[in-house]
């Protein structure tokens, strides 16, 4: 059975903080150690069994932090509304991630420019970033590409705003939805861009080898489908941290 990463992130959380208050509790020492030590042992506790747990590696720094952060909180009296407005702010920001498993973080111009390598010459085509997050890859290749109508989707609500606030500034004709792309045809388009994670993949291959057409091209940045050998690999970094893949429909 797959635990959900959200309930596998409160049980390490628990499970670091057992051993802690345990030790805490049955104090066999002389001198008593100060919070913060008790708050860091709880946080690398909590990293390893992350770790150990084979959770995503973005979690392991949140666990070591969690409980030193708060901790720290306390100490500085933060007014209680900061944490509400804390998490408003971060709501909008990653919406749904706890569902979709994938968070905002955004591709660079060495990725664009090998899109833009990838994308026909003259005749018209059209393009659609999936998950486009601040709309860095559909601005971009717009105003390279005259021959291409770009469009980007995002659930998130505020990197959809600031993407459609960035596309109205520079009077570019890209479309920014905010919708779930999932709830999106894919057979409307020649080029499908999806930066996302590994979660998402083998759900994203069906559904573009459902509705995309034949000849059309599905790229991926740094994520492969498990499964599918892509027909272009192309390495963006030394280390290959990067990698576009992209598959011929
Ligand atoms: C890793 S970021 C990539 C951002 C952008 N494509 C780029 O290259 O900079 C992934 C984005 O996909 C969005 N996302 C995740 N699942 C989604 C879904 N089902 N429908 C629409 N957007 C989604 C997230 O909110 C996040 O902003």
């Amino acid at each position: 059975m797959q635990v959900p990463v959200a309930l596998q992130s409160l049980l390490v959380q628990l499970a670091a903080a057992l051993p802690v208050a345990l030790f805490a509790a049955l104090h066999p020492f002389e001198i008593t150690p100060p919070l913060w030590l008790y708050a860091l042992v709880q946080g690398s506790v909590a990293a390893l069994l992350s770790r150990a747990w084979r959770q995503p590696p973005w979690w392991q720094p949140l666990h070591f932090g969690f409980l030193p952060l708060a901790w720290l909180a306390q100490g500085a009296e933060v007014p209680p509304w900061t944490y509400l407005a804390a998490f408003v702010a971060l709501l909008l920001v990653y919406w749904t991630t706890f569902r979709t498993r994938v968070p905002l973080y955004l591709s660079d111009r060495r990725a664009w420019q090998a899109i833009d390598a990838m994308l026909p010459a003259e005749r018209p085509f059209r393009f659609i970033d999936l998950g486009s997050g601040l709309g860095g890859a559909a601005l971009y290749l717009a105003a390279r590409r005259p021959n291409g109508e770009f469009a980007g989707v995002e659930v998130a609500p505020v990197p959809w705003l600031i993407s459609r606030v960035r596309a109205w500034l520079r009077g570019d004709r890209v479309s920014f939805l905010r919708r779930d792309y999932e709830a999106l045809d894919l057979g409307g388009f020649d080029v499908v861009f999806a930066f996302l994670s590994p979660a998402a993949m083998p759900r994203l291959w069906q559904q573009a080898q459902a509705q995309m057409r034949p000849g059309c091209l599905f790229v991926s940045l740094s994520f492969t489908v498990p499964g599918q050998r892509a027909h272009d690999v192309v390495p963006l970094a030394d280390g290959a941290r990067h990698t576009l893949y992209a598959w011929r429909m």
